[in-house]
């Protein structure tokens, strides 16, 4: 069933509506999907992995779709309507899991699966201010409804906030000289785009920093998207709950793409497997291979770690 999935996933090639899934047969291979089971995708995004899963699934078969941006959902949605199984929609953080699985009475799944981060979907709209490579507003909201952005966080939060949130999510060595830099600027006038804090970092660091194989400010973005979107949270929150939704013997399959993710999963993982209610199948985390990252460079820093229900 899997080669099925694999000829799917072919055809999605020619079609890539946005974003290229990553690992896809690792991840369908290891999640060992039964027919007619139902897959829990608590990151929906453009639902590559899905209609990939949908082929192993076959028409009895159940996804549970989960994703906090509306309009990937909305992608979702219509790309999934081609397939025979029963697939809910759900728009929500996946820190809520254990009330989406009761509202759609899901007790026992049969898999699950977080595929970290966002879409190339989301990244390469200028509008949604992920990317410092296009000039945008400084966004950065998985959920376009949240509360707060980048642009409050960085105009509002006090310089010590500003350099706690560089150090712990961007691991930016510099993270106090860059704070010191947001904040006297924003006294001049608010920081309101990409390219102004691109511009900031760029004129905060010195000269020696700058010759890194990543952008200097790579760091910086990573660490106001985290912040904005409480990504580590929702991920420790959703790994604590989803045990309790698996039936014995399901497996979960979690996809992280920076070393903060992947150190959450592997102590939450080995938590449950010391509890005695899980299995770790992947004692060290999958990669993807050569030939995939030629074809997509983003898929370069994925780390796939599988864990079993006892
Ligand atoms: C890498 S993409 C997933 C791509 C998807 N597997 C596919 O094949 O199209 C990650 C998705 O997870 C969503 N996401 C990230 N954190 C989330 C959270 N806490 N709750 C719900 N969705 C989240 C993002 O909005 C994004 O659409």
């Amino acid at each position: 069933m899997v080669d099925v999935a694999i000829n799917t996933l072919a055809h999605m090639k020619n079609e890539n509506p946005g974003h290229t899934p990553v690992m896809m047969q690792e991840v369908l291979e290891s999640l060992r999907l039964p027919r007619g089971g139902c897959l829990v995708d608590c990151t929906l995004g453009l639902g590559g992995h899905a209609e990939a899963a949908a082929a192993v699934l076959g028409e009895q078969g159940r996804i549970i779709g989960i994703d906090r941006d509306s309009d990937s959902l909305e992608v979702a949605r219509q790309r999934l309507a081609k397939q025979p199984l029963r697939c809910d929609f759900v728009h929500e953080d996946f820190r809520k899991l254990d009330v989406i699985l009761e509202q759609f009475n899901v007790s026992c799944a049969d898999g699950m699966l977080f595929d970290l981060g966002i879409s190339s979907f989301q990244l390469d709209n200028p509008e949604r201010g992920f990317s410092l490579m296009a000039e945008g507003p400084l966004d950065m909201r998985m959920d376009q409804e949240a509360a707060f952005s980048a642009y409050d966080l960085i105009n509002s939060l006090s310089e010590k906030e500003l350099s706690s949130i560089l150090k712990v999510y961007g691991e930016e060595r510099l993270h106090n000289r860059i704070a010191r830099f947001l904040v006297e600027e924003r006294g001049r006038h608010p920081i309101e785009s990409t390219s102004e804090l691109k511009e900031i970092v760029l004129k905060a660091l010195p000269h020696r920093y700058k010759r890194q194989k990543i952008h200097p400010a790579t760091r910086t973005f990573q660490a106001f998207r985290i912040a904005v979107n409480r990504e580590l949270e929702s991920l420790e929150i959703a790994l604590d709950k989803c045990v309790g939704f698996l039936r014995p013997g399901a497996r979960i399959a979690v996809i992280s793409f920076h070393s903060l993710e992947d150190r959450i999963v592997k102590h939450k993982f080995r938590m449950l497997s010391q509890k005695g209610l899980f299995s770790i199948v992947t004692k060290k985390p999958s990669r993807p291979s050569e030939e995939e990252v030629l074809d997509n460079p983003r898929a370069r820093s994925a780390r796939l770690r599988v864990g079993e229900r006892k």
